[in-house]
């Protein structure tokens, strides 16, 4: 019983150090313990464009089976990740965008529609000529761009004054920059194109005034489980609510399974989301206590499992060795 070769899976991540990758990490490993013939191999481009491209570039030279690719910014990633479709790698886009259609599907949340749902669901908080700080991602990652859109058109109200500052993902450049402001004073509310950088937001406010943050409305996006991430925000009342952006971590592990397996694909994987505040939160962080826990499970079977083969294998060996004699 020889075990076949199995398919690589190749990721390249824009980086990991981040809860809500890590919960994507966690959803494509919950996925991948379905099969046994897939092999998950990740670069992790500690958001640096330039690695994420010669990290792509070593994919494609190793001929992995299926490339997946969460790009750091859209235009520089694009001719690389084309560039691995043209020679032939089935390659999925998960999470931010490319600027081209030569890929073989995309998975990920439509980052637009979050950005409409949270501007509408803004506006019942807010009185006229009120004053929003948006605390964007970073400027040239697809998702950044779309939130701050959408949500420009899902305000209903007139006259928002609305404060920019740029966290690029990150709760400590976020809490940074937004201590930098002048004056917070005039704020109604904060929407930051991810959860934690909504937390920085809300760090730098109150240490500054911590009477301020009450009266301020907190909301960001992702609603990712994990320490320090959303739902937890949200149960705990730090954020007032989040736009729930999954990480498409399983979806991808499927779409990347059928095409191994020779399937019809779509073109697109569009991801719902939804508004979670308080309630929900306390019930999907119980949800995905549990999902961890069987995963671990899961894993420490496999384990067992493994090494029970290995001792097969040794004694088969064994027993041909003696039989030799
Ligand atoms: C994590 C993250 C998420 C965000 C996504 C956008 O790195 O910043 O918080 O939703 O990337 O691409």
């Amino acid at each position: 019983v020889e075990k076949e070769e199995p398919y690589v899976i190749a990721f390249s991540q824009c980086m990991m150090d981040d809860v809500w990758r890590q919960a994507m990490m966690l959803e494509m490993n919950i996925e991948a313990s379905n099969y046994d013939n897939i092999r998950i191999v990740i670069a992790d481009a500690k958001e640096s464009n330039e690695t994420q491209i010669k990290q792509i570039q070593q994919f494609i030279d190793q001929k992995v089976d299926v490339l997946i690719i969460s790009p750091n910014q859209s235009d520089s990633i694009t001719p690389i990740a084309v560039e691995a479709y043209r020679k032939g790698i089935p390659t999925i886009i998960v999470d931010r965008k490319i600027g081209s259609e030569e890929y073989t599907a995309y998975v990920g949340g439509d980052s637009y529609e979050i950005g409409r749902i949270a501007g509408e669901y803004a506006s019942a908080f807010l009185p006229e000529n009120a004053t929003i700080a948006e605390v964007w991602g970073t400027k040239l990652s697809s998702p950044a761009q779309e939130r701050h859109l959408g949500f420009i058109n899902g305000l209903k109200k007139k006259n928002v004054n609305i404060k920019t500052v740029v966290g690029n993902w990150r709760r400590e450049i976020a809490k940074k920059e937004v201590s930098q402001l002048e004056d917070f004073n005039d704020i109604d509310l904060v929407y930051a194109h991810n959860d934690v950088m909504a937390l920085g937001a809300r760090e730098a406010i109150s240490e500054r005034d911590s009477a301020l943050v009450s009266k301020i409305i907190f909301l960001g996006v992702d609603a990712a489980f994990g320490k320090g991430a959303g739902l937890e925000a949200v149960a705990n009342g730090l954020l007032n609510a989040s736009f729930l952006y999954p990480s498409g971590g399983d979806q991808v592990i499927r779409v990347a399974m059928k095409i191994l397996n020779k399937e019809q694909t779509d073109k697109k994987y569009i991801l719902n989301t939804a508004v979670v505040e308080k309630n929900t939160a306390r019930t999907l962080l119980l949800q995905s206590d549990q999902l961890i826990n069987y995963q671990n499970r899961i894993e420490q079977q496999k384990r067992n499992i493994d090494m029970l083969f290995q001792k097969f294998s040794m004694l088969r060996h064994s027993l041909f060795l003696i039989l030799s004699l």
